[in-house]
């Protein structure tokens, strides 16, 4: 939790599998990140204690012990369960009953109790998933409800808009901003920061682990884990799992590049451009070694209609989204 305030204005990226705070400490910024996930075990004193010792949030509820945010991970897989989680492709989960309730006590672990006092909060919201007759109305509104009530002055932004205003200030925020999260590929077309088109793409980090739990017969937590750890493409794959998930991290990218040619390869507002845009790579999903230049071999061989001066990694992927849209706020403030 933090404690000393560094500065009044707040970037908060909601997303599916994190949310990060970024604020400004002086020159930098500063960032604080949880995984948006909890897992119930049962209650005991003495693993009350402990994880009080430990700052673990957590919070009691009946018999069981609610743990919350990045430690929810490593209980899950101790205890062999998957971690619940509020928010799925993109959304509030509809299937989980105490999303909301769960996302206010992540917020407040990671803002801090009643800080806030009219500050200004940016938070990340995704497009709907191109094909889907999904919106995200429900879900904008219910995140600003909880950061409302917390007394923040708070304001919605694209999450591509974001990895634009984090990434792209050398181009005045021309280019293409592409967020790999865990329940979306979320895109943004900007051009001189006005964001022109925005779509998402239903397949990203947790289609990847749900696919390859379910091939291989494991729980997607552990799959994950094998993923974030060490994970590559280009590698020769003697471990099955790493094989099968090389096999859906190929059909993301697929997807994402048929999304951006069909979204933005047909779209008749498209300003004139006039020369080459960069295109940024951000989010979890891009992390990698190997995956941006996959990615660009793949927009190549596809005839993109967009001319690309560069395919860049965002410098820290993890947390570009938080990044823009604490840019957004502060200047706003
Ligand atoms: N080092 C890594 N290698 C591979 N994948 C990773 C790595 N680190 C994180 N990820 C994956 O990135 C995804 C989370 O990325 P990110 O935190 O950007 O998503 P999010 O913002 O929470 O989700 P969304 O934007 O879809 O709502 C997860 O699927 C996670 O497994
Ligand atoms: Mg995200």
């Amino acid at each position: 939790m933090i404690t000393q305030e560094v500065s009044n204005a707040i970037g908060l990226d909601v997303g599916t599998s994190r949310v990060v705070l970024a604020r400004r400490n002086q020159e930098e910024f500063d960032y604080h990140t949880q995984l948006n996930a909890f897992v119930r075990i049962p209650f005991s004193k003495i693993t009350e204690g402990v994880l009080r010792k430990e700052n673990i949030p957590f919070t009691v509820q009946g018999s069981d012990l609610i743990v919350h945010g990045n430690e929810s991970e490593r209980f899950a897989d101790l205890l062999g369960q998957e971690m619940r989680r509020p928010m799925r492709a993109g959304v509030l989960n509809p299937a989980e009953p105490e999303s909301e309730q769960q996302m206010s006590l992540i917020f407040r672990n990671l803002l801090g109790e009643g800080a806030g006092a009219g500050r200004k909060v940016y938070f990340s919201v995704p497009s709907a998933p191109k094909g889907s007759d999904e919106n995200t109305t429900y879900h904008e509104a219910s995140v600003k409800g909880i950061l409302t009530r917390m007394g923040y002055e708070v304001r919605p932004i694209h999450e591509g808009l974001a990895v634009v205003y984090a990434e792209m200030e050398g181009s005045n925020y021309t280019g293409i901003g592409i967020s790999c999260g865990g329940g979306l590929c979320n895109v943004c077309l900007s051009y001189l920061s006005v964001p022109v088109l925005t779509f998402s793409v239903a397949k990203a980090g947790d289609f990847i682990d749900s696919s390859a739990a379910t091939a291989v017969g494991e729980i997607a937590t552990r799959v994950r884990i094998a993923k974030e750890n060490d994970f590559h493409f280009n590698g020769h794959f003697a471990d099955k799992v790493k094989q099968v998930i090389s096999v859906y991290y190929e059909d993301m990218i697929n997807s994402l590049v048929a999304g951006l040619n069909e979204s933005l390869g047909n779209a008749k507002t498209l300003p004139k451009l006039g020369r080459p845009i960069p295109l940024v790579l951000a989010g979890g999903s891009a992390m990698p070694r190997g995956f941006r230049e996959r990615f660009e071999k793949t927009l190549k061989a596809s005839d993109f209609p967009i001319a690309v001066s560069e395919v860049r990694l965002a410098a820290n992927p993890l947390y570009s989204t938080a990044k823009g849209a604490l840019v957004a706020a502060l200047s706003d403030s």
